[in-house]
């Protein structure tokens, strides 16, 4: 299966790929994780990215696109997919239509993670994440044993530099004029599933369960 989970910063995008992966047996592709790692390494694509990403701003088109047509490429990825935060706009999606059509294939669903803006500010500063494994904690929501640290490695955890309330305000804006379009694209080719992603995550996850087994 080829899918896309779309939604606004904080509505559980990455929460939920871990449990879509293991079930589906799919490769996971999350460009904020790519772009990331890059920023860390300081590579030539980091350097580039990294302005943008501070600023809560979208990254180049050229750039993101260019890591997704490689990333695509891994035999793991061949037969099947989620994508993580790509498309982020028109163009993205447009390009990642093409790349696919080569193949002769398309994509079979978008899950759409609908939620409203103002649930966002305290899942996002309350957010903190295991980098080597990107796994995901809230101080309020899904805390960890010891604050702090990895339940299971014991090594600390870290907060993202673009998760404070003022980077979330450019952010959210970027997700409503570039990234909403994106969901009416994907409308149009009647392959979106709305979740309520405002519900415990137990609950989305069940939700998602019933989209993908339809
Ligand atoms: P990216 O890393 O994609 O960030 P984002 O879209 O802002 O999304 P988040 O990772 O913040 O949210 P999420 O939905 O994954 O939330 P999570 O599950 O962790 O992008 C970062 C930057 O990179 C962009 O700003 C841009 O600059 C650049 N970029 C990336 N892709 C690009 C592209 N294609 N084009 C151009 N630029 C690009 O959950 C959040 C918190 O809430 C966690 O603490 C979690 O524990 C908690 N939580 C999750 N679900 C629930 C629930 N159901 N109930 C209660 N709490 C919950
Ligand atoms: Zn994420």
């Amino acid at each position: 299966r080829r899918l896309i989970l779309i939604g606004p910063p904080g509505s559980g995008k990455g929460t939920q790929s871990p449990i879509i992966k293991d079930e589906y047996c799919l490769c996971h592709l999350a460009t904020g994780d790519m772009l990331r790692a890059a920023v860390a390494a300081k590579t030539p694509l980091g350097v580039k990215a990294k302005e943008a990403m501070d600023k809560g701003e979208l990254v180049s088109d050229d750039l993101v696109v260019g890591i997704i047509d490689e990333a695509m490429k891994k035999p793991s990825c061949q037969k099947g997919f989620i994508l993580d935060g790509f498309p982020r706009t028109v163009v993205q999606a447009q390009k990642l239509d093409e790349m696919l059509g080569k193949q002769g294939a398309k994509i079979d669903k978008v899950l759409n993670f609908a939620i409203d803006d103002a649930i966002l500010e305290e899942r996002i500063t309350g957010r903190w994440i295991h980098p080597s494994s990107g796994r995901t904690y809230h101080t309020k929501f899904s805390p960890p044993k010891v604050p702090g640290v990895d339940d299971v490695t014991g090594e600390p955890l870290i907060q993202r530099k673009d998760d404070t309330a003022a980077v979330l305000k450019s952010r959210l804006e970027a997700f409503h004029k570039q990234t909403e379009p994106v969901i009416d694209y994907y409308k149009n080719k009647g392959v979106v599933a709305d979740l309520h992603a405002e519900k415990p995550p137990k609950e989305v996850t069940s939700e998602v369960q019933k989209v993908l087994s339809s």
